[in-house]
């Protein structure tokens, strides 16, 4: 089987696709174009990633790019994430795409608690305080506090639970908005997502990118959220009109914000690097060594069971 691999991927899957299949990559090619000429009828199965995966080399995976291979059958993604796949053109000319969903939940739950105390708690500043020497002269101010507060998810998927469960003995009160009414579980449905924001003082921003979801965090949101509010985004970057909270930051309209993703990674706005009260990740909520193995290993997986015209383990099947 052909696999064509657009960006450069970790290792782990290079590796693996190149000892069971005819791997051909595209990011190391004078004149990419031609080669693709030369092989699109080959190719069955394009292996690719989220683009802060794939070593910030960006391909996505549009309708045009599907049309020039006529014998795909197969995407499998790096991320769990998929917005970078045009996964409803895939699905209408039966093109399976899949991801790496189980794999990663606990690992970016982790980075999404963490990401919260801190940006609370202000330890990254803190730290830096007392690295710059300043303690010696007096203590590190005060912070807000954790406590008392009410978490409003955005998305309540399998990240989103996982977060939620992590949340509850940290004695947070959890409430949430999404697609659907989840009646299984003890948490509040807002079906409204400025009613929640209005309601909670933490936002947690946990659902699929895409344009379904693009700056569904704007200007309205913020200002609901209130001059306590803390927003936390491990999701896309695309969910949040930047802009928009940059000014509330500014004019302190809300409280805080701590952030794993960017409407363009790698690139962060300066606006927000010269801002104090946040915290910025460089989109690292998966980021741990055994988590990115286990993520690659499926990719594999899910290539080596379509290979074998197995069923792949992680379709997507939601969009
Ligand atoms: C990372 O952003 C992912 O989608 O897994």
């Amino acid at each position: 089987m052909d696999v064509l691999m657009p960006v450069p991927l970790p290792p782990l899957i290079r590796q693996a696709m190149a000892q069971h299949f005819t791997l051909h990559t595209l990011w190391n090619q004078a004149d990419p174009d031609a080669l693709i000429e030369q092989i699109a009828p080959r190719i069955k199965a394009i292996v690719t990633g989220v683009a802060i995966l794939a070593e910030d080399h960006q391909y996505p995976i549009t309708s045009s790019v599907m049309q020039r291979f006529p014998n795909l059958r197969l995407i499998a993604n790096l991320g769990v994430g998929y917005d970078n796949i045009d996964v409803s053109f895939a699905r209408q000319h039966g093109i399976e795409v899949t991801n790496t969903p189980d794999v990663l939940t606990d690992e970016t739950a982790d980075t999404a608690m963490g990401l919260l105390l801190n940006t609370i708690r202000e330890f990254s500043k803190a730290e830096a305080y007392l690295r710059a020497g300043h303690w010696l002269q007096k203590p590190y101010r005060l912070s807000a506090s954790l406590r008392g507060r009410t978490m409003g998810i955005v998305g309540l998927g399998r990240i989103g639970k996982a977060i939620a469960k992590r949340a509850e003995p940290f004695g947070l009160r959890i409430v949430y908005h999404g697609r659907h009414h989840q009646t299984d579980m003890p948490y509040e449905y807002y079906p409204s997502l400025v009613d929640m924001a209005r309601a909670v003082d933490i936002l947690m921003i946990v659902a699929p990118g895409g344009p379904q979801t693009r700056h569904m965090i704007n200007a309205q949101i913020l200002q609901a959220l209130g001059a306590d509010g803390v927003l936390i985004n491990i999701a896309r970057g695309s969910l949040v009109d930047e802009e928009a909270l940059i000014e509330a930051l500014t004019k302190r309209t809300i409280r805080a914000a701590g952030l794993d993703v960017y409407a363009n990674e790698p690139h962060v706005p300066q606006q927000l690097l010269d801002l104090d009260h946040v915290v910025l990740l460089p989109h690292i909520g998966s980021g741990s060594q055994p988590t990115r193995d286990l993520m690659c290993q499926l990719v594999v997986d899910n290539v080596l069971a379509f290979g074998k015209g197995e069923a792949v383990l992680t379709p997507v099947r939601d969009a």
